[in-house]
């Protein structure tokens, strides 16, 4: 009973990160102004679920992590008691014209629609594409920065963990790895497994992809053992041999004082 009060009360007190909720007063203060930032217009139900809502949502938190200025916006349509924002949706002809107002069995079948407004642009241009992660980030042109197994970079701190697990690692013990998560994945899991198993797979499988490319690209003889002593010391000597020309170079080099224009990049 207790789960399902806290399941039911969620959409009402959970707004999603980086999304900006429009009424009718809002909208136009905030949408197609010149000089302003670009928006991305949900029309859809008041407290929307389902893919396309995950989407969506996915998507809003991936472009507050980005450097696009693009404002992401929500216009929830209520079908009960205030009919919420309907007059929105039908100012931008989402409501087809023989329709005096929209039913909840309308919801399903006309939305969302997601309109996409260019600053000065009051008319907005309907977003035809599917709404999926994928597609919306490909329509605003933002790549999405995802864990790099190599480096750790803009990884969180479950990846990182999982990185650290991983590492020491044979690739028997991977694949071994590989073969139980992949299973656990296609069975019905709770929501929070499936969170933390689909993680550890992508992750798990995002590092099998790198070692494969990192043995392609390594020659079959570099394995053996006389030619990696070898090499070491080949390298070694380079290396000093660079860091000495280096040294030199700076040595002889007369200190330049830094150009006018790049200290003059404020005020
Ligand atoms: C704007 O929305 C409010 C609240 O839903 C509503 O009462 C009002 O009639 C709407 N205004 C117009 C001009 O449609």
């Amino acid at each position: 009973m207790w789960r399902l009060v806290v399941i039911w009360a969620l959409p009402a007190v959970a707004a999603d990160y980086n999304v900006i909720n429009l009424d009718n007063a809002t909208f136009p203060l905030l949408v197609g102004r010149r000089g302003w930032p670009p928006v991305l217009v949900r029309f859809d139900r008041e407290y929307p679920f389902g893919e396309k809502a995950d989407a969506f949502k996915a998507v809003a938190a991936v472009v507050a992590k980005s450097s696009s200025s693009t404002l992401m916006a929500s216009v929830g349509i209520s079908t009960y008691g205030e009919k919420q924002n309907q007059d929105v949706a039908r100012r931008f002809g989402l409501i087809p014209e023989d329709k005096e107002e929209l039913q909840n069995s309308d919801m399903d079948k006309l939305f969302p629609k997601i309109l996409y407004f260019k600053p000065g642009d009051l008319e907005g241009q309907l977003y035809n594409g599917k709404v999926t992660k994928a597609g919306l980030l490909k329509f605003l042109g933002i790549e999405e920065k995802t864990c790099d197994v190599l480096t750790g970079e803009f990884c969180n701190e479950e990846q990182k963990r999982q990185l650290t697990s991983l590492s020491g690692k044979s690739p028997e013990e991977l694949g071994k790895l590989l073969e139980t998560l992949t299973k656990r994945s296609a069975q019905t899991l709770k929501k929070e497994e499936r969170k933390e198993v689909d993680g550890q797979l992508a992750v798990l499988k995002k590092v099998l992809k790198a070692q494969k490319k990192a043995k392609k690209q390594k020659p079959p003889w570099a394995d053996f053992a006389p030619w990696r002593v070898l090499q070491r010391g080949t390298l070694r000597f380079a290396h000093n041999r660079l860091k000495r020309g280096a040294f030199r170079a700076a040595m002889e080099e007369p200190q330049q004082a830094p150009r006018r224009s790049l200290l003059q990049t404020s005020c």
